[in-house]
């Protein structure tokens, strides 16, 4: 009698404990992944990748009035969306807080025309670089023959977007820091440029393009300066989001797709 009431406990208890286990596993082993691979699990239980953009850099990322992103970077972050299998859902982020999003996760990804520096690789991961852009100066058409190169803004107002790798330049050949005016985004330095407030812009080679193509008074001046390379930043210890960010990258680089992508908007 004892006995069985022994082996009966016996049993129940390792049913419990399995089942405990069952539950365990369902709840707690779920919710911490392999490290490392976090962020990819998540985005596709969710659904979504959430992509964090400055829309305010025609023709690498624009907004229009209806709300829908567009641009040759929005085309490339699709891709890796629809390679994920999931949806992809555009935040408009102010440039000066882009790379905190993607630090803090309230983006999963940023793709934002952004040159990859050294400074830049100490806080986030990078992609494989998918695009070759060097800067240059927009001046006035009245400035023609004064101003062809960085060396000449010596004395000039120059206009940049805060924060980038233009406001870099431009207080590498200022001659007072004074003359070096931020704007929270491009749209505003153009302004004072055609309002004759500064004298030029340094701005990346494609959105220059766009920000003189529909403007008689402005005018490219000079040569491309830099050597600069836009990457997909994330954030660190992410390997397996970064690795499928590559997997598309180099899909579109192989297959002509990039190319594709890049005559389009580019027109070249
Ligand atoms: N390439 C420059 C940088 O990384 C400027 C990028 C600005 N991008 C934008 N979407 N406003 O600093």
């Amino acid at each position: 009698m004892t006995k069985r009431i022994i082996v009966l406990t016996i049993l129940i208890i390792s049913i419990l404990g399995g089942l405990g286990f069952i539950l365990y596993s369902q709840f707690f082993l779920e919710k911490a992944p392999a490290p490392g691979l976090g962020r990819i699990d998540e985005i596709k239980k969710r659904g979504e990748i959430i992509i964090g953009t400055d829309a305010t850099y025609p023709p690498m990322e624009s907004l229009d009035e209806q709300g829908n992103f567009f641009g040759m970077d929005i085309d490339i972050a699709r891709e890796i969306a629809s390679d994920l299998g999931v949806k992809a859902k555009f935040k408009n982020i102010i440039w000066e807080e882009i790379f905190d999003a993607a630090k803090n996760g309230e983006a999963d990804m940023i793709i934002s025309a952004i040159t990859i520096t050294r400074e830049r690789t100490e806080t986030l991961a990078f992609s494989d670089p998918y695009f070759n852009a060097g800067q240059v100066i927009v001046g006035a058409i009245d400035k023609q023959g004064i101003i062809s190169g960085p060396k000449d803004l010596k004395e000039y107002r120059v206009g940049v977007q805060v924060g980038t790798t233009s406001e870099v330049e431009a207080r590498k050949y200022a001659a007072n820091p004074s003359l070096v005016n931020t704007y929270e985004n491009y749209d505003l330095a153009k302004e004072d440029l055609l309002k004759g407030k500064i004298d030029a812009i340094i701005i990346d080679y494609p959105a220059a393009v766009g920000m003189i193509a529909k403007e008689e008074r402005l005018q490219i001046a000079g040569e491309i300066f830099t050597q600069e390379f836009y990457g997909i930043a994330i954030q660190k210890d992410q390997p397996g989001l970064l690795s499928q960010i590559n997997k598309t990258i180099r899909r579109l680089k192989q297959e002509g797709g990039l190319r594709r992508i890049e005559e389009g908007w580019l027109g070249q």
